[in-house]
């Protein structure tokens, strides 16, 4: 695979072709994912839960993020490595932008911040300064307790309206692609239609620009026993981790994933 960079993707937004990205948090799993045909490897925050045990993404710190992010970098072979701001580390602009420098530094080459329209500044700045922003919307997992858990957002008139204003506020202040969790899927569609860059979906339905899922969960694996609605275990049909991966890839690109079964109603 060649160098996968913001230019693919914005060509793939373009032409209709659907972008693939799966979290990964180590060099193994980086040289299997990126040759499985995967385009973005999203060192995701997540790693807090499948990898530390933890029961939220809270404790995650931007060192964890910069140590698996080094090892993603030395594994990966072509992908565009994609790595999470951790809990608080976007608090201020000035701690936003050393962060931001710590995980380039580690080897990303865009990071994702959790937020909303607060974000614009982060977002402009970190444009100016060479760093590629993604920002994640709708159910953002560090914000679960403001939530009262783990629940589907955008739903209802107002909040769709609120959500798509702050996605194309974003996307007018510079940020490179957009991430939206656990949405439903009209309007889901609805922002990946009037944004211009990538918009990656989980749990939100079929018509973004691409796919993400946490990679442990579409292996099958759980540490509660629980599995989110929007997942598929790709292990299912496949012989091999890599195959798996493949399948997933695939079923991405060829628009089988997700299903209707994945998706959330408005
Ligand atoms: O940390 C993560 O795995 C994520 C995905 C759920 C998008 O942010
Ligand atoms: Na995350």
């Amino acid at each position: 695979m060649s160098n996968i960079t913001l230019t693919t993707l914005l060509a793939h937004k373009r032409s209709g072709e659907k972008i693939t990205m799966l979290t990964c948090y180590d060099a193994t799993f980086a040289a299997t994912a990126a040759d499985a045909g995967i385009e973005v490897l999203l060192v995701g925050d997540s790693l807090g839960m499948v990898l530390q045990g933890h029961d939220s993404t809270l404790p995650v710190s931007v060192e964890d993020m910069a140590y698996h992010t080094a090892a993603v970098k030395r594994g990966n072979k072509g992908a565009l490595v994609l790595s999470d701001l951790p809990f608080m580390a976007t608090a201020t602009l000035e701690q936003t932008y050393a962060n931001c420098a710590t995980l380039m530094r580690a080897g990303a080459h865009m990071v994702k911040l959790e937020g909303g329209a607060w974000l614009t500044e982060a977002v402009t700045g970190l444009a100016e300064r060479g760093i590629p922003s993604c920002v994640h919307l709708g159910l953002t997992p560090q914000s679960v307790n403001v939530f009262g858990g783990y629940k589907v957002q955008g739903r209802g008139d107002e909040q769709a309206e609120k959500l798509k204003a702050e996605a194309l506020a974003l996307e007018q202040a510079g940020a490179a692609m957009l991430l939206l969790e656990c949405v439903p899927s009209p309007l889901a569609r609805e922002i990946s239609q009037a944004a211009t860059i990538p918009v990656i979906g989980i749990g939100a339905g079929p018509d973004t620009d691409g796919q993400v899922l946490v990679l442990h969960d579409m292996l099958g694996l759980s540490l509660s026993g629980r599995t989110p609605k929007f997942v598929r275990n790709f292990m299912q049909d496949a012989n091999s981790i890599n195959q798996a991966i493949e399948n997933y890839a695939q079923a991405v690109k060829q628009g089988n994933f997700p299903a209707s079964e994945h998706e959330f109603s408005a």
